[in-house]
């Protein structure tokens, strides 16, 4: 089949190098002409594993391609995915923008039957705006061209993304007529040979699911963030709470992890919108509220704690931050909880030295948006450079490297052996034997 991809991010990326893998023809478009030149010249502008090598592969065998051309990419595709952004606006609502300007763009220059999926995380009723806006250019030109509007959203997960798409747990696809359904069909079949993963729906609850699913994962993690606070006020230990309750098979292990709140791409701008859609249509999303404000709360809760350690004045106190990236296996800095983390400590005048395995320069690009001081960041070379003469140790992002550091070691290259691990990484006991003072979530 031949498939063109607009927008050349983690999801466009991943879905067109996955596409391409299984056999397809594919076209990526995107409007960020440098993002383009570099991919063209076989340079992958993204972390996340295992895509340079899918996009390596399938460019060498002519099956997939990159463009900044959208007449081209019109042209291209049967199928036409529309995978660009889809920020908070102002009031937090989606901002549609880039969604409909491809859609916008798409109409301009099609000549044949396209079939137009909606992959962004879009809210109920863009489908309906998208089709509006195609009807509308086509109609400008003065041509009639049959066309689909179709919802499948996306639920890969950054870090794994390659296996999510390659091997999904479902394929959520809201569509309504028969040409566009079976296309879709015989798209995905590769990568559902086991068994039957396509969940068909009507359009607008395809797009409600999204939001429902990412709001239900952020739920766990504000519930599970507030109990580990809870937790430390009893003496009980969350990470035993939480063996407790995940044997429960009507719970279950995931999700359930206490640390320094949500970030990301996703949750955040996600959690928002559906709560601007529900206003919009006079319904109170009481929970999500409830969500969104224990996650705001609980990005504090590293610096608090370093506050009641060390005092509100942090003049002359000098801190490593093992973790930048919002997640492990990722440089992605969107929303990531460490840029709370170093404001907190830089605006009562410490120093800090960070160290990400990947994300050091989308790190420092973040923070100078952030407006963050960088004079008084130091980027390490290494997890041990950036503890040797620090106060303490944070650690923002749970990354494997960190997970078994020479706690000896450690305790020398400290100045005092403290560590606030935001992301339960050791065991309480262990450490402390050690002569550590440990102050983790929730333990
Ligand atoms: N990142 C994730 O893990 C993830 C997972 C599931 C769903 N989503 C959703 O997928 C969508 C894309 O997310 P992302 O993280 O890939 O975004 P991204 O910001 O990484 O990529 C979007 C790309 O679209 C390009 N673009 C914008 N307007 C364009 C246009 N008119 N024509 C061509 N290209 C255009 C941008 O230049 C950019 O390269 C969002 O709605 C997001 O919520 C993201």
């Amino acid at each position: 089949m031949k498939i063109t991809v607009v927008g050349s991010g983690y999801v466009g990326l991943v879905s067109g190098a996955c596409l391409a893998d299984v056999g397809n023809m594919v076209l990526c478009l995107d409007v960020d002409a440098r993002k383009v030149a570099r991919l063209q010249q076989g340079e992958v502008p993204i972390h996340e594993p295992g895509l340079d090598e899918v996009i390596r592969r399938n460019v060498a065998a002519g099956r997939l391609s990159f463009t900044t051309d959208a007449a081209e990419a019109a042209a291209f595709g049967t199928v036409q995915f529309i995978a660009v952004g889809t920020p908070p606006g102002e009031d937090g609502s989606a901002d549609l923008q880039y969604v409909l300007a491809a859609a916008r763009q798409l109409a301009r220059h099609m000549t044949e039957y396209r079939v137009i999926v909606d992959k962004s995380t879009v809210p109920v009723g863009t489908a309906d705006q998208v089709r509006q806006a195609v009807q509308q250019e086509l109609q400008a030109r003065g041509v009639d061209i049959p066309f689909s509007v179709v919802s499948n959203p996306e639920f890969l997960k950054e870090g794994a993304a390659i296996e999510d798409f390659m091997r999904p747990d479902r394929i959520v696809v809201g569509c309504e007529d028969e040409t566009a359904r079976k296309l879709m069909r015989e798209l995905y079949a590769p990568f559902q040979r086991n068994h039957d993963r396509m969940v068909w729906m009507d359009v607008r609850s395809a797009e409600l699911t999204k939001y429902a699913a990412n709001a239900m994962l952020a739920t766990r993690i504000s519930f599970m963030n507030e109990l580990a606070n809870l937790a430390e006020r009893l003496g009980a230990d969350i990470e035993l709470v939480r063996q407790g309750i995940g044997s429960d098979p009507r719970i279950g292990y995931h999700f359930l992890y206490p640390g320094i709140g949500y970030g990301g791409s996703c949750f955040p701008k996600d959690v928002q919108a559906l709560q601007r859609t529900a206003q919009a249509s006079g319904v109170e999303l009481a929970v999500l509220a409830a969500v969104e404000h224990a996650n705001e709360q609980q990005k504090q809760r590293l610096v608090d704690k370093v506050v009641q350690r060390f005092g509100e004045d942090l003049v002359g106190r000098h801190f490593a931050l093992w973790g930048l990236a919002f997640k492990p296996n990722t440089d992605d800095m969107r929303e990531a909880p460490s840029l709370t983390i170093l404001q907190g400590l830089l605006q009562r005048g410490a120093t800090v030295a960070v160290f990400d395995p990947i994300a050091m320069e989308t790190g420092r690009v973040a923070m100078q948006a952030a407006g963050i001081a960088l004079d008084r960041v130091q980027f390490a070379e290494s997890a041990n450079a950036a503890v040797a003469q620090a106060d303490a140790l944070l650690i923002a992002t749970e990354w494997k490297p960190f997970r078994s550091p020479d706690f000896e070691w450690l305790k020398q290259a400290l100045k005092t052996p403290v560590i606030f691990d935001g992301r339960n990484l050791y065991d309480p006991a262990l450490v402390r034997a050690q002569g550590f003072e440990y102050l983790a979530m929730g333990r």
